[in-house]
């Protein structure tokens, strides 16, 4: 057992945001951090991390927790282990209480496979530093390819005896069980026969988020006829090839700082590329990209490059799996190597500085490159460009962001030397159709991520409640208040003129303009009372106060009592504006266009609604599609809106 004092010490150091950082790109908003959720499937951010009271709630999915609950949901570690690994992280001594033999059956079965394979990586690289065998020939094969003391050591690279049971058998006399060594691949049980699946080759350790070793990829040393290149470990409980990139555990850290991660293809590459300076490589190692992979990749960064050696039919083969990033929403681009070459053998041959340069100066975008590539193959055949046309037309349309598809649209347009009406109509032929296969709510979402800023997604089922909270807080504590309403008009017409107005006319103005009513009847009520007040702030607070009605006394005793903060509901959002230099017309004009947004939010999912039935009843929909464009090109309005004034 880890004792209590420890466990304090583990509570006290850790800091959520660092944390949680490890595994999630964060940025910050307001007083709080904001990120990609890692628990549930998201494009926009709803994930957010409050340093200050050390917990990370999401939006999205509801997960949330403080930084041991982090570490043991993320990593489907148990309490302790959670404890540990954090206590590892923060350079705690972890003291604990003797362990029994129950305590060490009790650990878990996951945690063995994990004690298992580090056992493993260490008897593999020790024995390439330590015996003559590993020295002449594992070594010097690694030496001979470039790779230094330091990178060796850095990637836990080993060599695996080539007799047949060398390693099982020092890891029973070590005590692991059969069962174990049996579950992480590392040994093959046969008829009562046991041995190595690794012989004289040399080792590679693949590790997960955290560093722990959770499987081996092993080349063999020389070409020989029958035998693979690479023999990797099987799935495992702890290892699943398709969920895991090689080397993100040591990229991970510069893919975020660079925004950017380079995905090759073999373990070698990754290594060689770490070695020459370029640290946010990451490599699928052999396995076709998998859609988990690349959302890894999207939890650090949104732009990736992918690494191709220069053979025309393996990049057509690849071309596929390449579209699959970009359907996850992530901007690709592609460096082809020099004939022959790959990233290791060219990272060999240039310097860190040319490297760099080579890769700035030869990435394409994929899109683009792709178009190319195939227009190259098609000529002037008609057929085989039409079937191009509709090739490129159904990647373009599988990009969730509206601005780049119309960006491709036009660049495939013009490579194609064809009119970008037809391409356009195209791609919105089948995104009506994908469309028309959605559930109401993938299609409420998708518009939602069209028009919302990252940081103020809403859930729509909330209603309008807190926004219009919001404005009558501020309604009820400043009605009297004079805010400037237009400077940036008078001062470019030279006259200095500012114009003011007091913030419940202001927000009389602004809500009637646009048609807005509250939909909560008390606020609605507390709003019309303001139009036969006189400008005296204390004494219409004190009619409402003394109200016969109790719910309003109770509520504006809520909303103007001096303890008052904005609610848990703002802070999360990181909206809150700090009290002491509050600013009121900054506040009020927040306030309002929250609320506009929300009713816009809503109008598009009714216009949505409206859509999906003429589409059932096959009923005419253009009209409805043009309402709703007018209803989104609103929300970006707004949205431009708080990005240029409302958040700086
Ligand atoms: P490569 O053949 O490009 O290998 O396969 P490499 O890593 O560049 O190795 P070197 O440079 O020839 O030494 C790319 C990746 O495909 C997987 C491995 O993960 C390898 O790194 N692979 C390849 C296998 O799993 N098995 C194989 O037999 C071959
Ligand atoms: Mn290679």
């Amino acid at each position: 057992m880890i004792l209590k004092s420890t466990i304090e010490k583990v509570v006290e150091s850790s800091r959520i945001d660092e944390v949680v950082g490890d595994f999630v790109q964060l940025k910050k908003r307001g007083a709080n951090l904001l990120g990609v959720c890692p628990f549930h499937n998201e494009k926009t951010p709803s994930f957010t991390v409050s340093p200050s009271k050390g917990i990370y709630k999401c939006f999205g999915c509801g997960k949330a927790g403080d930084s041991i609950g982090f570490i043991m949901e993320h990593e489907h570690y148990s309490y302790p282990e959670a404890i540990k690994y954090l206590a590892k992280k923060y350079h705690i001594e972890i003291e604990e209480t003797v362990q029994t033999d129950e305590d060490k059956i009790a650990e878990s079965e996951r945690e063995s496979l994990y004690v298992v394979s580090s056992f493993a990586q260490k008897f593999y690289t020790d024995y390439l530093h330590l015996t003559e065998e590993g020295k002449s020939i594992g070594k010097s094969y690694f030496i001979e390819r470039g790779f230094t003391e330091a990178t060796i050591e850095k990637f836990q690279l080993g060599f695996a005896p080539t007799e047949w049971s060398k390693f099982t058998d020092t890891a029973l006399q070590n005590q692991f069980k059969l069962t174990h060594l049996e579950k992480t691949g590392l040994t093959i049980v046969k008829e009562n026969k046991q041995y190595d699946r690794f012989r004289g080759r040399v080792m590679f350790p693949i590790h997960n988020l955290t560093g722990r070793v959770i499987a081996f990829g092993a080349r063999i040393l020389k070409t020989e006829p029958n035998s693979p290149k690479y023999v990797n470990s099987p799935e495992s409980d702890i290892y699943s090839k398709s969920k895991i990139l090689y080397g993100i555990y040591f990229a991970k850290k510069t893919i975020t700082q660079n925004d950017e991660c380079f995905l090759c293809e073999g373990y070698t590459d990754v290594i060689s590329l770490h070695q020459a300076g370029i640290e946010n490589a990451v490599a699928s190692s052999g396995t076709s990209l998998t859609v988990e992979q690349i959302k890894l990749i999207g939890r650090y960064t949104k732009n990736v490059t992918v690494l191709y050696d220069g053979d025309a039919a393996g990049i057509k083969a690849s071309l596929r799996g390449i579209d699959l990033i970009l359907e996850e929403g992530l901007n690709v681009r592609v460096v082809l190597f020099p004939d022959g070459d790959d990233p290791d053998s060219f990272s060999k041959k240039v310097s860190t500085s040319e490297l760099k340069d080579f890769l700035k100066a030869n990435s394409k975008d994929f899109m683009l490159f792709k178009t190319s590539l195939l227009l190259s193959d098609v000529g002037n055949d008609p057929i085989g460009k039409a079937k191009l046309i509709r090739d490129i037309v159904e990647s373009i349309a599988k990009i969730p962001d509206a601005i780049i598809r119309s960006t491709y649209t036009k660049q495939c347009a013009n490579l194609m030397e064809i009119s970008e009406q037809v391409l356009i109509s195209e791609v919105n032929k089948i995104r009506r159709k994908d469309f028309n296969k959605k559930t109401e709510e993938e299609v409420a979402q998708d518009y939602f991520e069209e028009i919302l800023q990252p940081d103020q997604q809403e859930i729509i089922q909330d209603g309008s409640f807190f926004q219009e909270q919001e404005i009558i807080r501020l309604l009820l504590n400043f009605s009297d208040n004079e805010i400037l309403i237009s400077e940036g008009e008078s001062e470019r017409e030279g006259e200095g003129e500012k114009q003011t107005a007091h913030v419940k006319n202001f927000m009389k103005n602004e809500l009637e303009m646009d048609g807005i009513k509250f939909e909560n009847e008390l606020f609605a009520n507390i709003f019309a009372a303001y139009d036969n007040f006189e400008d005296d702030n204390k004494s219409n607070q004190q009619y409402f106060l003394q109200h016969e009605n109790p719910e309003i006394r109770n509520k504006v005793g809520e909303l103007i009592s001096e303890r008052y903060e904005l609610s848990e509901h703002w802070q999360e959002r990181g909206i809150l504006v700090p009290p002491k230099d509050f600013d009121v017309r900054k506040s009020v004009i927040d306030a309002i266009y929250h609320l506009k947004k929300k009713c816009i939010m809503k109008m598009i999912v009714d216009k949505d609604h409206e859509i999906k039935t003429a589409f059932e009843t096959n009923n005419d929909y253009e009209q409805l599609m043009e309402d709703k464009k007018s209803l989104l090109d609103l929300g970006k309005q707004i949205n431009s809106f708080f990005g240029t004034v409302i958040s700086h």
